[in-house]
């Protein structure tokens, strides 16, 4: 039986590893995390992250030939093939602060692999990672292998949140990348076999390491670029009366450019478009080629300039000025359908509004108001380490409060903000929600999730991003 270890419990490890496992009966999975929260969590009836249909998964294999476990050792000693999928977060200090990955964590996995080893290891880049780094990863093995061969793969993940398990079930690609040797080839080869048991052949890429390395940061870099492109048409729009529902769907009729992707909205989240095209820049400048990396930059700057322009048109609109004012916060996770809030826009246009004196009043389905705290408190880039190495906030931002009700957090509200695109925002009874709040009551919908005729007729002032005004 073939033995798989998975290090990093997180929103990749746990949902591809427990595919792996359901869709491969006779390989023994088996993931593992330093955290021990983590590790309990995805051993109980509670999984530590919400992605839809991933309970179903991994009850039909937990016990089987899935396995959740804090004995980091002695799985990655039994296993033939270890994928490391720890976090890659952003440099908060020192060379690179701000830009380039922090590989802190990758290092430490690879030089406890290298010490617990007893038998010749696939070793698998999942996280996303600089190019090269393969290379860096190579050295500490091979100088640490007494004599056992380590082959290094790149398999970078392309799932998204929200549809992690649909993206699993049905990648548009898998990508491993490898050494051009025979040793390389066999290594891609196996690793083939794996995902062969349910991805079609022609869907399977084999690159060279570097190749493999980069795609995934481009991948990124490319998909980002599509919103931040559409969001600067939205200020456009706004401009000139065009409306960028419209914009987008003619612009995404042309099959060259294709549909979608499309969205504009308050500004991209999530913990690893900024990082990984940051990382980009950081490479592109190391290179020598200032050119393309302030090419990529320009794609975070829109993001950031569309983040403050929503600040801004909600202060603007209200008189200039939110001092004292309750504003209704409805959405804070990064996207609809995951309870992730990392580099959520609802974190930059939550600081904006209290920076204003705001009270803020949050209601999302799946953030607790402890997560909401820690982020609203935490410094940029802190939140991509690992939970439970952050400490909680010792004192709470006091201008904030948290419901489980969209109603509650409405109630006697100025103005409300839309900032995750629930589908549960769609159908509230706006009416009550009118009849319930100060007036002149708005409505700022950084997700364009609302029907903005019928709420106007309702009373509403509406602010839709990319909407005539
Ligand atoms: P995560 O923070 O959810 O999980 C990482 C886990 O690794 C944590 O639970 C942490 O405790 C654990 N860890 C860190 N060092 C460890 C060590 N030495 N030994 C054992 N466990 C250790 O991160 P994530 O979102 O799963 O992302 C992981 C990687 O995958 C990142 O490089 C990210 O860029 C990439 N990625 C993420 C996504 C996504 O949607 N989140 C998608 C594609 C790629
Ligand atoms: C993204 C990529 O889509 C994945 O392919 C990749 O594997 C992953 O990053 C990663 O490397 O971590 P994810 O961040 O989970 O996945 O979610 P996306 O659906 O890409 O959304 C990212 C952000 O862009 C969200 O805030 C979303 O609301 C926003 N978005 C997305 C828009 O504003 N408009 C759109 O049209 C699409």
């Amino acid at each position: 039986m073939v033995k798989i270890c998975c290090i990093g419990a997180g929103y990749v490890g746990g949902p591809t590893m427990a595919v792996i496992a359901l869709k491969c009966p006779s390989i023994e999975v088996a993931v593992v995390d330093i955290s021990v929260p983590r590790i309990n969590a995805w051993n109980s009836d509670q999984l530590p992250i919400y992605e839809p249909g991933l309970d179903e998964v991994v009850k039909q294999c937990r016990g089987k030939n899935l396995f959740f476990s804090t004995d980091v050792e002695k799985h990655v000693a039994e296993a033939d093939i270890v994928f490391v999928s720890v976090n890659t977060p952003t440099k908060t200090r020192g060379l690179g602060a701000g830009k380039a990955a922090d590989l802190t964590y990758w290092e430490s996995a690879a030089r406890m692999i290298a010490d617990v080893s007893k038998s010749d290891k696939i070793v698998v880049e999942k996280s996303t990672v600089p190019v090269k780094t393969a290379e860096a990863i190579e050295k500490i093995l091979h100088h640490n292998s007494k004599g056992i061969n380590f082959q290094i793969l790149s398999n970078p993940e392309f799932l998204a949140e929200g549809t992690a398990i649909k993206d699993l079930f049905n990648p548009d690609r898998v990508l491993i990348g490898g050494r051009e040797t025979p040793g390389g080839q066999k290594a891609i080869e196996a690793l083939k076999d794996v995902y062969a048991h349910w991805v079609p052949e022609d869907r399977i890429i084999a690159t060279n390491l570097w190749s493999a390395e980069l795609s995934k940061l481009a991948a990124n870099a490319f998909l980002a670029q599509r919103i931040s492109s559409v969001n600067a048409m939205s200020a456009l729009c706004e401009a000139t009366g065009a409306d960028v529902y419209q914009v987008s769907h003619a612009v995404g009729k042309d099959t060259r450019i294709g549909p979608k992707f499309l969205n504009a909205s308050v500004g991209f989240g999530g913990s690893c478009f900024q990082k990984d095209i940051l990382n980009l820049v950081y490479i592109c400048e190391c290179n020598g080629l200032p050119e393309v990396a302030n090419y990529w930059k320009q794609v975070i700057s829109m993001n950031d300039y569309q983040k403050n322009r929503f600040v801004n048109r909600v202060v603007s609109s209200m008189f200039n000025t939110v001092s004292g004012k309750k504003i209704a916060v409805l959405g804070f996770a990064f996207k609809k359908d995951t309870g992730d809030t990392r580099e959520t826009p609802a974190i930059d246009v939550c600081k904006g509004l209290l920076g204003d004196k705001a009270f803020l009043s949050i209601y999302d389905p799946q953030v607790s108001g402890d997560q909401i705290q820690r982020d609203l408190s935490m410094n940029k880039f802190d939140w991509d380490h690992p939970l439970h190495l952050q400490p909680m906030s010792p004192t709470s931002v006091k201008q904030v409060s948290m419901t489980w009700d969209a109603y509650e957090a409405t109630k006697d509200a100025h103005g409300i903000c839309i900032l995750t695109e629930w589908d549960e925002f769609k159908t509230l009874d706006y009416q009550k929600i009118y009849d319930n709040m100060q007036k002149p009551a708005y409505v700022f919908d950084g997700r364009n999730v609302v029907n903005v005729e019928k709420l106007r007729e309702i009373g509403f002032i509406v602010y839709s991003i990319g909407k005539p005004l």
